[in-house]
């Protein structure tokens, strides 16, 4: 039975100090015993957003990591730093990234091998655009971007692993994807593990669906087989982030 993970994706929002607001407001409302509960915030919220965490049950991710150790990369944040500050999860690859900062497959797949080689877990983001789903490429595009992310991971990694499905078009929309279309698309990405891994690994991974995500949306989206949680946007910044982590 994999154990359900919703984690929130704070993206470019929140200053240290509201971090900590929001941690302390969120905390009694997340308490959850049957789902890891992860708040991904930006980079300079991680050590007081840790800090604030402290005693609870939720754990401090990052929004992004870059794949080399250290030195003459200005800007970026390394592996190291990140597990130092108190960082289990990383986001990886979210399709704003891949918009505006130009990560392309290849530099998710380093990323993912490093935030394994720090023994952190990466959360992996894919999906398609609205074009690509109108042309009915959907499946293929994102059996495309599991099979480039996974290169030279091993088994056992991959079988701790978070994979986020993320339609682009479902993402800051409100136009949520139908339950089953997230559960089609969730599904399809299971079978791309199993064929490149095994059926053990295919069982173990878990894979979210992001895009949307709502106290309305959550229990039905999380009742299906495939969806074992949520990455979620929005919603991850107001109460409402503790009826989506308490959704049954
Ligand atoms: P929304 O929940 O705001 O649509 O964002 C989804 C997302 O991109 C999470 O990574």
């Amino acid at each position: 039975m994999r154990k359900k993970i919703i984690a929130g994706n704070w993206k470019m929002n929140m200053t240290p100090s509201e971090a900590v607001a929001l941690v302390n407001e969120l905390k009694p409302l997340v308490a959850c015993e049957d789902a890891d509960v992860v708040f991904c915030v930006p980079a300079i919220d991680i050590i007081p957003a840790v800090e604030a965490a402290k005693g609870s049950n939720i754990e401090i991710g990052a929004e992004n990591m870059y794949f080399e150790e250290k030195g003459a990369y200005t800007g970026e944040i390394s592996p190291n730093m990140l597990v130092d500050a108190g960082v289990k999860y990383v986001i990886i690859g979210h399709s704003e990234r891949r918009e505006y900062f130009a990560e392309t497959d290849e530099t998710v797949n380093k990323k993912v091998l490093k935030a394994f080689e720090h023994n952190m877990i990466p959360i992996i983001c894919c999906g398609e655009s609205l074009k690509q789903r109108e042309q009915g490429i959907t499946i293929d595009w994102i059996r495309q971007q599991i099979k480039i992310a996974f290169l030279n991971v091993t088994a056992d990694q991959a079988k701790t692993a978070v994979i986020a499905y993320e339609p682009i078009w479902a993402i800051g929309t409100g136009k949520v994807a139908t339950t089953e279309q997230a559960q089609e698309v969730c599904a399809a990405i299971r079978c791309c593990i199993g064929e490149i891994y095994d059926e053990a690994t295919a069982e173990a991974i878990r894979i979210q669906y992001g895009g949307s995500v709502s106290a309305s949306s959550a229990p039905e989206l999380f009742s299906q087989p495939d969806i074992d949680g949520g990455l979620v946007g929005g919603a991850s910044l107001k109460p409402d982030f503790g009826k989506i982590v308490n959704w049954h």
